[in-house]
């Protein structure tokens, strides 16, 4: 049923997002365009701007990526990506190469996607941004522009430049661009072609002029471009990705509260997101927020902050708030099953979100790490992350099929909103599992359906 279930969601989804993407025309000046770092933002960039009619090289220094992709294998699992990929492959629009040498000559716009993970201090680590600029730089023999999509502190965009400046001996002129990116993993084609908003800094209105011709079938959809200076794009992606870190964290909180008077967070949020000042959007509680992302700017941001001497003690709280979900979740589950030394549980979803495999940050491996802690036994189940989390727990028991994992538990978590799990039949389950306690840290699951089949059901936000 996983695998089958798993199909149709893919093809719901796929073919729901379809026609809107293939709406959009084609670039009327297209671009020799360079995207170096072919990870989960770079790949879909540089697809999807081939897909607008630009002729792009995605580079990496990861040569097995790049053979893979060449034989169309696609590294990551992201909805609608795959088909692009391969059909712009084919149509000669889109090249993969490991040369970044030959892929800067022969590019006039070149875009760094490569990652900025985080450091032991918390700080977003430079070095590949710095050795991309510095290949840039020495070979750049004819006029190009370079906009950094690559998620930096402030300041960072005019120190490649500087780097650029500095091994370009041949004194080319060249121009630099901040253009952040607001993808979501699990929708990003489909945010890449209908994003709310495009946003550009440049030091000059050449720059981003030409940025606003690439995107311009985008700009002709719909989106509202933002043209900005360089270091006000810096802050506007940090500010942005905070902000939803600390509406997250905000209505963790107010579950937290609800649980304690009887409130329901869900008619709470619904409530309060009525009101358009507020919106309804990342107001889901759940086990905190993960992914490559916020939980690193945010903590990166904090630290920029520090060193300019400002204070952000709202995103501080929001991220002290979103290290302590895990805690909160298995003192819930603690007081439902009293001790976890010894028990057996079985977690349902490692992706820290639905619609990818990427287990970056994800809720689910703090929960692993925590239920280890406490001698607790796990067995999971991902429909698509289980590869991925084995390389953070080797030992991680993982069931081949979803109902194999129910066996012999004494509790069943929900930690990632896959809608496959919506879809469980809990008579089933209770005939396999002795488990008596379900904790629903994401709020998908029919509460009813489960008492009704005899189990104990915890959810985030709501007493019981
Ligand atoms: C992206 C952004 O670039 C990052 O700044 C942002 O905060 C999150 O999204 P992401 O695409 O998720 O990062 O990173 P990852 O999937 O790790 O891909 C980075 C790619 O760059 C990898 O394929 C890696 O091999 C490549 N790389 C890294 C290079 O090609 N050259 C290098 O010097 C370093
Ligand atoms: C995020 C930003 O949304 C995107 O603009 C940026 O480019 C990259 O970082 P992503 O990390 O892919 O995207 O996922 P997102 O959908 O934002 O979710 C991040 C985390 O927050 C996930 O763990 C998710 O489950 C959690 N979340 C999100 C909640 O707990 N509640 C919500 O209401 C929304």
């Amino acid at each position: 049923m996983g695998l089958f279930s798993l199909r149709i969601l893919f093809f719901i989804s796929f073919f729901c997002l379809k026609p809107s993407i293939y709406a959009l025309n084609s670039v009327k000046n297209p671009q020799e365009i360079t995207v170096v770092g072919t990870g989960y933002v770079g790949l879909v960039l540089g697809t999807c701007l081939a897909e607008i009619g630009h002729k792009v090289t995605c580079c990496d220094v990861d040569f097995q990526k790049i053979s893979s992709l060449q034989q169309g294998q696609i590294p990551i699992y992201e909805i609608g990506l795959e088909e692009l990929v391969k059909k712009n492959f084919a149509q000669n629009r889109l090249f993969f190469t490991t040369s970044l040498e030959n892929a800067v000559r022969e590019s006039n716009v070149i875009f760094i996607t490569v990652g900025t993970p985080e450091t032991l201090s918390g700080e977003a680590n430079l070095e590949y941004v710095f050795a991309v600029a510095k290949m840039i730089g020495e070979n750049l023999r004819t006029f190009k522009t370079v906009f950094v999509k690559s998620t930096v502190p402030m300041g960072t965009v005019l120190k490649i430049k500087e780097v650029i400046g500095e091994h370009n001996t041949a004194k080319t002129p060249f121009s630099i661009g901040y253009a952040p990116e607001f993808l979501r993993e699990g929708s990003s084609v489909h945010d890449f072609m209908h994003p709310d908003r495009v946003v550009i800094g440049a030091e000059d209105p050449q720059t981003s002029q030409l940025f606003t011709e690439i995107v311009q079938p985008i700009l002709d959809d719909g989106a509202k471009i933002c043209t900005t200076s360089i270091a006000s794009a810096e802050m506007i992606k940090y500010a942005s990705n905070s902000f939803l870190a600390v509406k997250i964290s905000f209505i963790n909180e107010i579950a937290n509260f609800c649980e304690e008077i009887g409130a329901d967070v869900e008619e709470v949020a619904l409530g309060i997101g009525l009101d358009k000042r507020i919106g309804q959007s990342f107001l889901k509680p759940g086990p905190g927020y993960g992914g490559s992302c916020f939980p690193k700017d945010t903590l990166a941001f904090l630290k920029t902050a520090q060193k300019n001497g400002v204070d952000l003690s709202i995103i501080e709280a929001a991220v002290g708030s979103n290290n302590r979900r895990c805690d909160k979740i298995l003192l819930r589950l603690e007081s439902a099953l009293g001790s976890l030394e010894g028990k057996k549980i079985a977690l349902l979803g490692l992706a820290f979100k639905e619609l990818t495999d990427d287990v970056r940050e994800s809720p689910s491996l703090k929960m692993i790490e925590k239920l280890q802690e406490k001698k607790a036994f796990v067995t999971s189940f991902d429909p698509i992350a289980s590869t991925n989390a084995l390389k953070f727990f080797p030992n991680l028991a993982i069931a081949s099929t979803l109902y194999e994992v129910f066996r012999e538990c004494d509790a069943i978590v929900v930690a990632t909103p896959w809608s496959l799990f919506t879809q469980i039949d809990w008579k089933k389950v209770k005939e396999v599992s002795k488990a008596s306690v379900v904790f629903d840290t994401r709020n998908i699951l029919d509460r009813k359906e489960i008492e009704q089949a005899g189990f104990f059901y915890i959810g985030i936000g709501k007493r019981g």
